[in-house]
């Protein structure tokens, strides 16, 4: 077992904490594998309706872990193809919100992108500064960034390597709240718990409709919504949810 990520549940939350704070949680070979296949484990399990994914107060993650591929060549690179391996974060289909406080830069940025949700500190930086380093992102930052901030402003912090602050990144559309450092990941806990209470096949499906408005066309995603909304209709916690609200009383959701 790596000690690179450490997890833990509370209730239907599964959280993963990166766990490399010396090198402020660079995302080395090793800690992407055991984060991977903690994730799909947490997505596995029925019992965990929500993930947080966090790092510390000085740094989400500052990146891929530059060591791993100072010398690498591009046959090297190629043939491991080891970016690759992160498409498996976005079969996840549980949520999965990140708990950003710090630095979050290059693959943490992209890394924290993958995720549902961002909630950061009021001490968060987010950038792409690979450009300052002879590259380019390369797990998703230029796609997921520009989709997230537009074209404009993703194009200046890609080919600058400026850093964004919290507030700027909420306002921007990248963050989905800024609370203080004290409380981020208590913040993302309650938003996660809060989730955790929702009915988990709608929720999943819920997410997966979001995810398509990035891949689809609007009709297609019209579509593809619908065909999803009919479908919960076979679950017993559609059936629930109504009968509860038209007896004026809280559901009871059983993930059926
Ligand atoms: N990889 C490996 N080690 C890293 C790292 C990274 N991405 N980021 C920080 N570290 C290490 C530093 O080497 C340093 O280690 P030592 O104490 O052994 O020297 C330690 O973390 C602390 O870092 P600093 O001393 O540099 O701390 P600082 O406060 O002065 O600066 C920082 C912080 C601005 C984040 C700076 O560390 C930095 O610029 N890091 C690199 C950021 C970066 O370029 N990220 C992109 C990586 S490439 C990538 O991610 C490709 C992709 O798309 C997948």
């Amino acid at each position: 077992m790596s000690d690179t990520i450490k997890t833990r549940t509370d209730g239907h939350v599964g959280i993963v904490t990166l766990n490399r704070p010396k090198v402020l949680n660079a995302l080395s070979y090793e800690l992407m594998d055991a984060l991977i296949e903690a994730l799909e484990r947490f997505d596995g399990d029925e019992d965990i309706h929500v993930i947080v994914l966090t790092g510390n107060e000085r740094a989400f993650a500052a990146g891929a872990d530059i060591g791993n591929m100072a010398e690498a060549s591009f046959l090297d690179m190629y043939n491991d193809n080891n970016l690759a391996r992160w498409l498996r974060i976005k079969q996840v289909r549980t949520p999965i919100i990140a708990a950003v406080s710090g630095f979050c830069l290059g693959g943490g940025c992209e890394l924290a992108m993958l995720c549902d949700m961002i909630v950061a500190s009021e001490s968060a930086q987010f950038g792409q500064p690979e450009i300052k380093i002879g590259v380019i992102p390369g797990a998703g930052g230029t796609q997921r960034l520009t989709r997230a901030i537009g074209k404009h402003r993703a194009m200046e912090m890609i080919l600058t390597g400026r850093f964004m602050g919290a507030q700027e990144a909420y306002e921007a559309g990248l963050v989905t709240r800024v609370v203080s450092k004290e409380q981020f990941l208590e913040e993302a806990m309650r938003l996660a718990h809060e989730i955790a209470t929702r009915p988990p096949v709608a929720v999943k499906l819920a997410k997966e409709a979001v995810l398509k408005a990035h891949d689809l066309s609007l009709s297609d995603g019209l579509e593809y919504e619908r065909k999803l909304f009919y479908s919960l209709f076979a679950t017993e916690d559609q059936k629930e949810g109504m009968k509860a609200f038209l007896e004026k009383r809280d559901p009871k959701f059983k993930g059926k």
